[in-house]
């Protein structure tokens, strides 16, 4: 097993002040704890109009298996999330590891010779390229602080087998063949 290397400076817990009964946590400190948190990357899409809009997120998970649920959390001020407050449908599309351009444009980069073709499965906009696909009918929304936790009951699934775009640290990663990260791009911070 490699060595951890020594940890940065910023230690979670020496730059927690505590202020009343909780301790104040740091938000730059909450960002780079969150970020060693390795995910994909999916693209929420949904109507907007006569037309579609995507918003690239790492906060999504399965839900529930029985009956099937996925989750998502969206910020409040992201434009996303007026719509998906009056969303009956939306779509959550995985992408692959060719796509950091598609992750940057619906990330607030848009590039405008980028095409992006969308479908519709169920009612819900989905990317026509995304490597897994899920239509989702919208159950329920919770409130968590600047966010809300948006669940789908999940009407269509497809994938097929392209490796995925992977997201840790502050850089979009991939996998080589053998399943280990094999570069490592670096983006901005974007929220
Ligand atoms: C890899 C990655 C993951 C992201 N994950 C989320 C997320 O889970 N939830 C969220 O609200 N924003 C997330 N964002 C940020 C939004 O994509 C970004 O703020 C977007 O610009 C919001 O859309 P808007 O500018 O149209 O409001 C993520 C961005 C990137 C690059």
């Amino acid at each position: 097993m490699p060595k951890a290397p020594a940890r940065p400076s910023a230690d979670p817990e020496r730059s927690a002040r505590v202020t009343g009964s909780r301790p104040e946590i740091d938000p730059r400190v909450f960002r780079r704890v969150m970020s060693r948190f390795a995910t994909g990357v999916t693209v929420i899409t949904t109507r907007d109009g006569d037309g579609v809009r995507g918003m690239t997120a790492n906060a999504f998970m399965s839900g529930s298996l029985e009956p099937p649920l996925l989750v998502v959390s969206i910020a409040k001020r992201a434009h996303m999330h007026a719509l998906m407050l009056e969303a009956e449908r939306f779509g959550v599309n995985i992408l692959a590891e060719t796509h950091e351009e598609v992750s940057n444009h619906f990330a607030g980069r848009p590039n405008p010779g980028l095409h992006v073709a969308f479908e519709e499965r169920h009612g819900a906009p989905v990317l026509r390229d995304a490597c897994a696909r899920m239509a989702a009918e919208m159950v329920a929304q919770h409130e968590c602080g600047d966010h809300t936790i948006f669940i789908g009951h999940i009407l269509h699934m497809d994938f097929d087998d392209r490796m995925p775009l992977l997201y840790h640290a502050g850089c979009y990663r991939a996998l080589d063949r053998e399943g280990r990260i094999d570069h490592a791009v670096s983006i901005l911070e974007f929220w």
